[in-house]
């Protein structure tokens, strides 16, 4: 069994993902920013393998403190999961330049922040995996103008994933990102296609193909590549 830790586990995909996990028999280290207000995951937690840590991502002394807690525990995946939609006005002719830097910060910036301050645990087991959930609209390929900050910001998170594939697969860390579908959560809204579940089902089977041959993919939570 293994040591999974994931970001955003209060609700939506993460909490999906955690709850899934942990019934697997899995160790869990269950992220949020509030754990006040995580009764959903404190409550799974009272009966399964879950360890709920409290983080904020977008701030590096904070991520430096949840890994002095953790040094020396094992990680054998870290799930950069918990993601920001970003501002109100993110289009062409009307953008909150500083929410756009917020949005960086969750979406672009935090992730490589959890995988270094967590790095020397992904070197404990003989290998690890880290597996970043991106968005369709992160693809160069997709042509939908709109959202330009989470767009740009989860371009440039596939973008440094795939960088970090390359020099993280010398050290037996596979990389990947992965498009959730669109997901009945808080962002995705109800008319969405998928529920939290299937999502989360659909992106523990991708994880579960990662390997060394395959690292530095974007796949669809349903196995199938995406394009860049
Ligand atoms: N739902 C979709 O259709 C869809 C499609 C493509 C990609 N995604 C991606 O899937 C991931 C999970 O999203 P979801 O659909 O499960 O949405 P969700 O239910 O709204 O959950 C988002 C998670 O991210 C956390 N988060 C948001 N802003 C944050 C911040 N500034 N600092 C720290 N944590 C923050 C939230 O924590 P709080 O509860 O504390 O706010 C929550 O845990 C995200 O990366 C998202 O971009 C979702």
């Amino acid at each position: 069994m293994s040591n999974i830790l994931i970001t955003g586990a209060n609700k939506g995909i993460g909490l999906q993902l955690t709850e899934q996990y942990a019934k697997r028999g899995n160790t869990v280290i269950a992220c949020c920013r509030d754990v006040d207000a995580a009764s959903a995951l404190t409550d799974l937690a009272g009966s399964h393998d879950i360890q709920v840590k409290q983080v904020m991502i977008g701030d590096g002394d904070s991520v430096a403190k949840l890994a002095s807690d953790l040094a020396a525990t094992p990680i054998d995946m870290l799930i950069n999961n918990a993601g920001t939609g970003g501002p109100k006005a993110q289009s062409v002719m009307d953008m909150d330049y500083a929410g756009w830097a917020d949005t960086f910060n969750i979406n672009t910036m935090a992730p490589l922040r959890m995988l270094q301050a967590l790095k020397t645990n992904l070197n404990l087991p003989a290998s690890a995996k880290v597996a970043t959930i991106t968005s369709q609209m992160g693809a160069l390929s997709l042509d939908m103008a709109m959202a330009y900050a989470y767009c740009a910001s989860k371009a440039a998170l596939n973008k440094v994933m795939k960088l970090a594939a390359i020099e993280l697969k010398k050290e037996n860390i596979q990389v990947c990102v992965i498009h959730p579908g669109w997901v009945q959560t808080d962002m995705g809204g109800p008319k969405a296609d998928l529920t939290a579940a299937e999502s989360a089902a659909g992106i523990i089977g991708v994880i579960e193909q990662l390997n060394a041959d395959n690292t530095g993919g974007f796949w669809n939570w349903n196995g199938k590549p995406h394009a860049w």
